[in-house]
């Protein structure tokens, strides 16, 4: 019997998929230790999201967090999704930050760090690697998904294979855009698994309808492991339903090990949480429907909304439709950039200002700048070289791995700076990560501490 293993995203992407990431650690505490039981191949709870909606909105310190997380659930692997070169951001830091970015990840209770690049440059992908590793922790190497005439089985399948060199105990196929179609999916899981023996695990998004066919024909293809959401937080912009799944999975022969006690126990325990965020708004129940567009323009949902919202600011809906054509161009000057955050900004912001200046880069961003310096990786297919040339107006692009261009004392310079306000690497690291954001928090933490000092005073 084909055994296939389940990844809950309930406290990670489906959270973040459908509200925002707003759910504090209180109110999904109650039911960690029953989930510990329920056999997934893992949960994924950290990284992403979460670590700056938990400094920013929850004031909730996410180190503490997953420790908190770790202690109720002893027995289940504990995932986290990691951007390579720029951890949990968006820019790029230095190898030394990488370094101890998962060192502490692990430290407070990580097993397996799912590690992605918006490019698919493996350059950026290979010190996150070497790290985990070198903690003891499984480094799940991944493929951002996406289609275009240079993404082939054959090119994704030779990624998978450096991957394997690095030394990564599985491969992740991440669509997160929810466009990978059932017959992609059963291509590309053939090839990699024709050319490596590594675990593949399948992520995808139920956007357009497509997610349970294609995980079932990634599953008759060889995929081991696949990421689901338990019912309540599940479909949408999130990820299929675990206990769907499970039944048609385990009807269809496969061995599914979880328990089913649980996994209904578990809906339960979500569905009023998941209906107290619809009352209140947090959740729009646009997000838990199907959407189609992304497949008719090849574009994911998020950036639909954020080309329109940007042509509302401009006043100039009316140029949508030559924003939508585009932008596949803007995408094809700048070497298929899988979209993803942030080449997703970048391109789509590029299309709308083409669009609205009457003359192709005419004006252009400081992002779209930095891409051509070099400055997020080496791009799927070369940037053309005539807009490319407009675009630097002169400047060189840079040679080689943009990180080894950085400074090498920023982790001694961010914990100069805090001084006592840092009480472990911990706090350095999350400031390195979100500057400002952190420096908040801290100071309501200082607060919080002085209000608990001059209570116990008072009682005594
Ligand atoms: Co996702």
């Amino acid at each position: 019997m084909k055994k296939v293993q389940f990844t809950e995203t309930v406290l990670r992407d489906a959270n973040q998929s459908l509200i925002a990431t707003r759910l504090p650690y209180d109110k999904f505490e109650p039911i960690l230790e029953k989930m510990d039981q329920a056999g997934f191949y893992s949960v994924e709870c950290w990284g992403g999201a979460t670590f700056d909606v938990c400094l920013r909105f929850l004031n909730e310190d996410p180190w503490e967090r997953l420790r908190k997380i770790r202690a109720k659930m002893p027995n289940t692997k504990l995932q986290m999704l990691l951007r390579g070169q720029n951890i949990l951001g968006y820019k790029h830091y230095p190898d030394d930050v990488v370094r101890r970015f998962v060192r502490a990840s692990v430290k407070n209770g990580i097993d397996i760090i799912r590690i992605f690049d918006a490019l698919n440059d493996t350059d950026n992908l290979k010190v996150a690697v070497e790290e985990t590793i070198k903690q003891g922790a499984m480094a799940s190497g991944t493929i951002s998904y996406t289609t275009s005439p240079v993404h082939t089985t054959a090119k994704f399948v030779e990624m998978v294979k450096e991957l394997k060199q690095m030394g990564v105990s599985s491969i992740c196929i991440k669509d997160m855009a929810g466009i990978m179609t059932p017959q992609s999916a059963y291509d590309l899981v053939s090839g990699i698994k024709d050319a490596v023996d590594l675990p593949v695990v399948l992520h995808t998004h139920c956007t357009t309808g497509l997610a349970f066919m294609t995980y079932l024909k990634g599953i008759e293809a060889g995929a081991d492991v696949i990421d689901t959401a338990i019912s309540p937080f599940s479909g949408g912009t999130s990820q299929p339903a675990t206990e769907t799944l499970y039944y048609a999975l385990k009807e269809l022969g496969y061995d599914v090990a979880l328990d089913e006690k649980i996994l209904i126990e578990m809906a339960n325990f979500f569905k009023p949480i998941r209906n107290d965020y619809l009352a209140d708004g947090t959740l729009n129940p646009i997000s838990m429907t199907t959407d189609t567009q992304c497949l008719t323009y090849q574009i994911p949902g998020g950036m639909l909304s954020n080309l329109l919202s940007q042509l509302k600011m401009m006043n100039a809906l009316d140029k949508f439709e030559e924003a939508l054509i585009e932008t596949p161009r803007v995408r094809k000057d700048m070497g298929y950039p899988p979209l993803v955050t942030p080449t997703s900004q970048l391109v789509g912001s590029q299309a709308v200002q083409n669009v609205l200046a009457g003359e192709r880069y005419k004006n252009v961003g400081a992002e779209i700048k930095a891409y051509c310096r070099g400055e997020y990786g080496r791009t799927p297919a070369p940037i053309n070289e005539e807009v490319r040339a407009k675009i630097l107006n002169g400047e060189k692009p840079i040679e080689g791995r943009y990180a080894d261009t950085l400074p090498t004392d920023t982790y001694e310079k961010a914990a100069e700076h805090l001084g006592d306000t840092a009480k472990c690497e911990e706090d350095v690291l999350s400031y390195i990560a979100f500057p400002q954001v952190a420096e908040n928090f801290f100071e309501k933490r200082r607060e919080a501490e002085e209000k608990v000092v001059r209570y116990t005073i008072t009682e005594a």
